[in-house]
């Protein structure tokens, strides 16, 4: 087991009606609120009168039409300009990642005096971030559980993670049945997504028992109650197991002690959002099975064998690579059965952008540190595997 140095500081209030804390939570800050939400979601739930009634009494002041896959401008950089102009003291964000993910990098600008991409890009260091308090709407990135957020940037193609511990939220908000509205695309995207986290961590050289035990159990729940929710929409439980099988996504939990993967397959689907604005969680269902195929060999087909086996159920006895091979079936088949477009051209990517795309992933070098090196070549190799 590998050293580690680990606090989450965020506090998570679980459950039907947890909203109820909210001005006892909201209490500790100051009485200015910049109020941050998407397309109009969360007025179709009823959750924006909802917050607007517990919190009279606040000067709420507003960011709407923060999109999925977030863009820094116009939203960022119109939420900067509010915070600095109002002298605000917290940021509620209400919605899904994107909200969330575009309130962590407002939060950091609003006490930054250049460009915010500076920090975002790590030019800075980001000098601290007003505290944000979530209402989390989705069931996907796990950004209500993490320190960090992915902003797009339309003129460089660039969708970047940006990363610090000054951007876990203070506390979180989960109530199940505000997800029950979300989409059949939507929920099925947000359950890739969250087995992709899980996979991002299990596929690696070192990991424990106790690791691995958690993460299978992770993505066999999330399977099971994936496929729930999309046949109830409306069904409490599977909500509920879903959303905290997401909530622990992508802040180390499930991993703590294992070695780095490199997060190979959300480094690739990055690039694909940047370029296309496509579903997150759709681009990494459609890749990740390539991504298997590609990387299994000797050196890690004893991982896939374990994973085949103990998610998948897979016969023990067969080969090693019988069972990678029909591990890696499974996956595609589980994401395909639960309605999701399984190829690039089924979301609207063709070949003509594919080696821009796999240069602009690999001028970074990051993936050159993955569990299995990935170079530019493999990278091509790997989207058009996709197509
Ligand atoms: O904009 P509104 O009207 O709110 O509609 C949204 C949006 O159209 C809708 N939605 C959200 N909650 C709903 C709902 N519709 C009905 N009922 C509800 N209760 O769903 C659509 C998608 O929302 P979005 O926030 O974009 O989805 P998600 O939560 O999957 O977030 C995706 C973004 O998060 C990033 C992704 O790259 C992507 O940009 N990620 C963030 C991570 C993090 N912070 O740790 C890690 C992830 O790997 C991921 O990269
Ligand atoms: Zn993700």
């Amino acid at each position: 087991m590998r050293n580690f140095d680990y606090m989450t500081p965020t506090r998570l209030i679980f459950g039907e009606g947890a909203i109820k804390k909210l001005p006892s939570v909201m209490s500790a800050f100051g009485k200015r609120v910049l109020l941050t939400y998407g397309g109009g979601s969360i007025k179709k739930i009823g959750l924006y009168d909802k917050v607007k009634e517990l919190l009279k009494g606040y000067e709420i002041f507003e960011l709407s039409d923060i999109q999925p896959n977030p863009k820094y401008d116009p939203s960022v950089l119109a939420g900067v300009k509010i915070c600095k102009e109002n002298n605000i003291d917290v940021i509620l964000a209400v919605g899904g990642g994107s909200v969330l993910d575009c309130s962590k990098a407002i939060a950091a600008g609003a006490k930054y005096d250049g460009d915010p991409w500076d920090l975002i890009t790590y030019k800075a260091k980001t000098p601290g971030a007003l505290p944000i308090v979530d209402i989390i709407t989705l069931a996907a990135t796990g950004s209500e559980y993490d320190a960090g957020g992915v902003i797009s940037r339309t003129d460089t193609n660039d969708k970047l993670g940006y990363f610090d511990e000054k951007l876990f939220p203070v506390c979180s908000f989960l109530d199940p049945v505000y997800t029950f509205s979300v989409s059949k695309k939507q929920t099925a995207a947000g359950c890739a997504d969250a087995m992709n986290h899980i996979m991002e961590q299990y596929f690696c050289e070192d990991s424990t028992l106790l690791n691995d035990g958690f993460m299978e159990a992770g993505l066999k729940s999330l399977m099971i109650n994936g496929r729930k929710c999309l046949e109830n929409p409306e069904d409490y439980t599977a909500r509920a197991e879903m959303m905290l099988c997401c909530t622990y996504g992508c802040n180390d939990i499930y991993s703590l002690g294992n070695s780095q993967s490199g997060w190979p397959c959300h480094a690739m689907e990055h690039a694909l959002s940047a370029y296309y604005d496509i579903t997150h969680g759709e681009g990494l269902a459609i890749i990740t099975p390539k991504w298997m195929k590609h990387i299994l060999s000797e050196k890690t087909v004893s991982r896939f064998v374990k994973y085949g086996v103990n998610v998948f159920g897979i016969e023990p006895s067969l080969g090693d690579f019988e069972i990678a091979e029909k591990a890696i079936e499974a996956t595609y088949d589980f994401f395909k059965s639960i309605g999701i477009p399984m190829s690039l051209r089924e979301v609207g990517i063709d070949e003509s952008r594919i080696d821009e795309m796999a240069h602009h992933i690999a001028a970074s070098k990051r993936l050159e540190s993955a569990w299995v090196p990935l170079y530019e070549k493999d990278i091509a190799e790997i989207f058009r595997a996709s197509l």
